[in-house]
């Protein structure tokens, strides 16, 4: 505003002095000042999962690819207490005996001490000097493990994330109930649309199949999916929207997702289909590894979801080095149907599950424009990636579902991982349970020759 005044001022002075051709010649630069062009985004990366108080050389990773737009997709920070597992004594956290929990929450102080410890990482901040930043939480930064619409402190917790943010303070952000937003970037007909959720303010507890957005965050969404067209939407979510992991790692253990709450995933789908958004493409995060995964057959075009986690915590760092294969095994293991599984993996099994974090290249000028979706590792080398090209994102027309595009159970990327035969889904609990019998038979069988030996050497020591 001042600078546009400032020019016209000088424009309004120099009228009388120049002849007109050179005050024209004034004038269109003036013009092209005063009204920048916007430039298409090309590079956006997004990550989850930062352990504050660990090193973060992930960074340099990021920094070094250069987004125009860096996305925080939850457990920005670690802001919860974790109590040690304790199977004894006054204080236990495990096992069915348990009375106490394995989690309690900060108090507001040590909240803003985490976050001004993670702002405050030199790779951060060279990056917050660069980048746009932008973002949304999951669990732990919300401020306590999987918790949900019913925690108590979520208010406070709201301002001190955006405050991390530097959401400006007039910000109708900071007046909602949640911390979801959107933004749009980039000039017309390459425009991106960036929507991040709130999947904790509102969300219902986990076992309830009842709703992750609530219906204020419901009637925001669609409006923005109805709202202007983009050429690309990213929708980014704290948790997976695509995999369903607990279905094939259940009963072990399982994990939260959109998977854990059915009717709300579908509503989610349809509400896409409805809207017929084209070009939009999940990001999420919160498992402790990476993934690519697609469903053809949600919406009339390929759903992709690119999981990053962490950029500090990874599954593999909780094992011993030599273990860590071992990880890798059971991921190759473990079946999945909607992972994309292709030449470009480091490992195998196309999960990733080191430090990383996801990188999106858009090539608006390849014809059709193609976008290149990306987790990459602390050296900034591919560990996972897929192409995507923008004309393959775009809703069928106004026909019908039919069946052959609604049942398609025989396409890829296409079967829900509940669906799968129970010998194949439950593999990796039979493993784990025959590995567990096995191991106990041998020590059962070890216990009872020791004591026969013993026995029996008690006997002949006595006839000595
Ligand atoms: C974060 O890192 C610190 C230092 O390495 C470690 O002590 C702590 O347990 C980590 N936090 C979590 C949640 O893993
Ligand atoms: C995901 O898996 C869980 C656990 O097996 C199951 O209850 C749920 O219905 C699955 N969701 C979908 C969408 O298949
Ligand atoms: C994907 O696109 C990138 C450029 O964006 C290119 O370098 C790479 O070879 C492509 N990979 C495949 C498998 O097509």
């Amino acid at each position: 505003m001042a600078a546009s005044r400032v020019t016209s001022t000088i424009v309004m002075k120099l009228q009388h002095r120049l002849s007109f051709w050179w005050f024209s010649l004034l004038f269109t630069a003036a013009i092209a000042t005063e009204t920048p062009k916007v430039s298409p985004i090309t590079r956006i990366a997004f990550g989850s999962c930062a352990n504050q108080s660990a090193p973060q050389p992930i960074w340099d990773a990021i920094n070094k690819f250069d987004p125009q737009l860096f996305i925080w997709l939850g457990d920005n920070i670690y802001g919860d207490i974790r109590k040690p597992n304790r199977v004894f004594g006054k204080e236990r956290t495990i096992g069915p005996w348990r009375n106490s929990p394995r989690f309690v929450p900060s108090s507001e102080e040590e909240m803003k001490l985490r976050y001004a410890r993670a702002k405050a990482n030199p790779g951060y901040s060279r990056l917050q000097r660069k980048a746009r930043i932008v973002g949304t939480w999951d669990d732990h930064d919300y401020g306590l493990n999987d918790a949900g619409k019913e925690f108590d402190r979520k208010v406070i917790n709201q301002k001190l994330m955006l405050d991390f943010l530097d959401e400006p303070l007039d910000s109708p952000r900071r007046k909602q109930a949640g911390v979801y937003a959107s933004y749009m970037f980039g000039p017309p007909n390459r425009r991106v649309k960036v929507i991040v959720l709130d999947t904790r303010y509102h969300r219902d507890p986990i076992r309830s199949d009842g709703s992750i957005l609530g219906d204020a965050q419901w009637r925001w969404l669609e409006e923005e999916l109805r709202g202007p067209r983009s050429e690309i939407t990213i929708v980014g979510s704290s948790v997976q929207v695509i995999s369903n992991l607990s279905a094939t790692t259940g009963p072990l253990f399982y994990m939260e997702s959109w998977g854990r709450f059915p009717k709300e995933r579908k509503r989610f789908f349809q509400l896409i289909e409805d809207t017929k958004r084209n070009g939009v493409v999940f990001i999420s995060g919160d498992v402790h590894f990476g993934e690519i995964t697609r469903y053809d057959c949600a919406v009339g075009y390929p759903l992709y979801d690119v999981t990053s986690s962490g950029l500090v915590q990874s599954v593999e760092k909780v094992f011993p080095r030599p273990l860590r294969f071992i990880v890798r095994l059971l991921f190759w293991y473990t079946p999945s149907t909607m992972r994309v599984i292709n030449e470009n993996c480091k490992y195998r099994s196309c999960t990733y599950g080191q430090q990383n974090f996801g990188a999106i290249s858009i090539d608006w000028n390849a014809n059709p424009a193609t976008i290149r979706l990306e987790v990459r590792d602390v050296n900034g080398l591919t560990a996972l990636s897929t192409n995507v090209s923008l004309s393959e994102l775009q809703p069928r027309g106004s026909k019908p579902l039919t069946d052959s595009t609604r049942k398609g159970k025989s396409q890829p990327y296409c079967t829900l991982e509940v669906e799968l035969p129970g010998t194949t889904r439950y593999r990796l609990a039979v493993l784990i349970y025959f590995t567990i019998a096995v191991l106990a038979m041998a020590l059962v069988g070890l216990i009872i020759g020791a004591v026969l030996t013993i026995t029996a050497c008690v006997y002949k020591c006595k006839l000595d």
